[in-house]
């Protein structure tokens, strides 16, 4: 790793060939990566397309080195989203790799995509109010490639992402990872996130934070 200064800055266009990158090297065993590029490639830019304050990169000597996504409203009308409009590249990825109907979490994203159609359909910036009228979001996806690793850029990312949402409005975020995941348990907990349920059969780990105005 150079010394070089480490910018967080938000996603333009022309990152989303780099944040692919990212993504497929750090989630190589997701049913969504599994699916193909052209599926990453297309929900990056649904992020981009929807919530473009709420997707960021991490740069270092104009080099990508990390991403952190988010949306309003939760992880269920999340996944309706994303998966219909990119619904050509879904289908195809699950025709291509018809062995992908073993992974559970693969049958849950259709689940969530034929559960969500039978609702009307709302634009992905209607969304996001709870029952209380507090304004939801959801921090889907955030990850730095291996070699940079272990020296704070989760945690500026993470940073940069709750300042973000809480300007967007959000008041309470969630997130969840998998109980196994060290690193990404440590970072929830280092920003201050708290836990709130443990899914031991699918092996989750559901985490929630507040944010105040000044985060
Ligand atoms: C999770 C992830 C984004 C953290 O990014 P990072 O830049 O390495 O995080 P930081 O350097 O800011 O470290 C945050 C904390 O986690 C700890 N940590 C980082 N990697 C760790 C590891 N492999 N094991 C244990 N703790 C770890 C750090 O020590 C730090 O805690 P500390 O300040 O108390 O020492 C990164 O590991 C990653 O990309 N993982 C793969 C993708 C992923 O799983 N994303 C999360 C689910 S969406």
């Amino acid at each position: 790793m150079s010394d070089a200064q480490v910018i967080i800055r938000p996603l333009k266009t022309a990152d989303i060939p780099g944040v692919v990158e990212i993504f497929c090297e750090q989630f190589p065993d997701l049913s969504w990566t599994r699916l193909g590029r052209n599926f990453i490639d297309k929900f990056i830019g649904w992020h981009f397309k929807y919530h473009p304050d709420l997707a960021l990169v991490a740069e270092q000597d104009q080099r990508l080195i990390g991403f952190i996504v988010g949306a309003t409203g939760s992880h269920r009308e999340y996944y309706y989203q994303v998966l219909r409009d990119a619904f050509p590249e879904f289908l195809a990825g699950s025709i291509l790799h018809p062995w992908l109907i073993f992974k559970s979490s693969f049958w849950t994203l259709w689940l969530e995509f034929l559960r969500g159609r039978r609702s009307p359909g709302k634009r992905p910036k209607d969304i996001g109010m709870s029952k209380t009228g507090e304004k939801k979001g959801i921090l889907c996806f955030v990850a730095v490639t291996k070699t940079a690793q272990g020296l704070g850029i989760g945690t500026s990312l993470k940073q940069a992402f709750e300042s973000a949402a809480s300007q967007a409005g959000i008041q309470v975020l969630s997130s969840y990872t998998e109980i196994k995941n060290v690193a990404a348990r440590r970072l929830n907990e280092k920003r201050g996130w708290k836990q709130v349920r443990e899914d031991k059969r699918h092996k989750i780990v559901y985490f929630s934070k507040r944010l105040d105005k000044r985060s």
